[in-house]
């Protein structure tokens, strides 16, 4: 029994290690879709197919959790398999499940629930704003501003999305190139503020490989909302309550990849480490 951890390429690394620390005797089977990367211009119907496709990967190699290490797949696929394909799944006897990282950040950004009965504003609280970089996908689903309406009418969202960004993380783009672009962004998102949030969110898990550089380029004092540690601190809440998929293996630790198992120098600096990422063709089966 295992914890699969999906992305469409490098990104949900920073995921993994996160779940990784918080859970180390737990088995991680990572799986990078880098044939399709990057998900974020790609199409709704698309991105639903090809997380369906990781998922299914994941648990036939054991996974019975999938955490979508993906901001982009948990947009726009998650909602989709919960209510088409997840419900009833099985193998060996033991029901599989799918879980997203978009609500716990939120939950952690808000520090509310989506349960929370009170979301009227205090007549009073200033409106705060939170800032969120993106894709593009995720910036036209709008569920970072859907989710935090549903908790808190006293925060105001805006998105920024970075179309180009996701994909030069996962190219292995040169630091300056990549300082430009966040540099960007970070101005067009104070731009469109007119001034600085009261907190951001890096809302693609590729960001936080070049979290540094946000955090270079975004006006002093203004706090990232962790997505890694919101979600290793949501999985945590969500084993408790589901020990049929408990965390505790041998601490196994395995990369698959649906691209070239090539090495990913800027993966491997944030990572601190070298991964050696398999052929996800060949990762092994259960028995039934
Ligand atoms: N890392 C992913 C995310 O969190 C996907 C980026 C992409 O493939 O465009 O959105």
């Amino acid at each position: 029994m295992a914890i699969g951890v999906f992305d469409s390429g490098v990104g949900g690394l920073t995921i993994h290690r996160a779940l990784s620390a918080r859970f180390p005797r737990a088995d991680l089977i990572y799986l990078a879709d880098q044939a399709h990367a990057p998900y974020g211009p790609r199409g709704g119907e698309e991105i639903v197919a090809l997380t369906r496709a990781g998922c299914e990967t994941l648990f036939g190699a054991g996974a019975t959790l999938v955490v979508l290490a993906c901001n982009t797949a948990s947009a726009i696929a998650l909602r989709r398999l919960q209510q088409e394909w997840l419900p009833g799944l099985r193998a060996g006897g033991r029901p599989l499940n799918a879980l997203g990282i978009i609500v716990p950040t939120i939950e952690a950004a808000t520090g509310l629930p989506w349960s929370h009965p009170g979301i009227e504003p205090q007549p009073q609280a200033p409106v705060r704003t939170l800032g969120v970089f993106s894709t593009a996908a995720t910036a036209r689903s709008a569920v970072y501003e859907t989710e935090v309406a549903k908790r808190r009418h006293d925060v105001r969202v805006v998105t920024e999305p970075c179309p180009e960004l996701a994909g030069m993380i996962e190219a292995g783009a040169p630091e300056a190139a990549l300082r430009a672009a966040v540099d960007a962004h970070a101005a067009a998102l104070v731009a469109r503020i007119g001034g600085p949030p009261d907190g951001a969110v890096l809302g693609c898990t590729h960001y936080e490989i070049v979290g540094d550089m946000f955090r270079a380029a975004l006006p002093p004092g203004v706090p990232l909302i962790h997505q890694p540690d919101a979600t290793a601190a949501a999985l945590e809440d969500y084993l408790a309550r589901h020990p049929e998929h408990a965390a505790d293996g041998t601490g196994a630790r395995r990369f698959l990849t649906t691209g070239r198992a090539a090495r990913h120098a800027l993966a491997e600096a944030f990572w601190g480490g070298p991964l050696a990422f398999e052929p996800a063709a060949a990762a092994p089966r259960p028995a039934a």
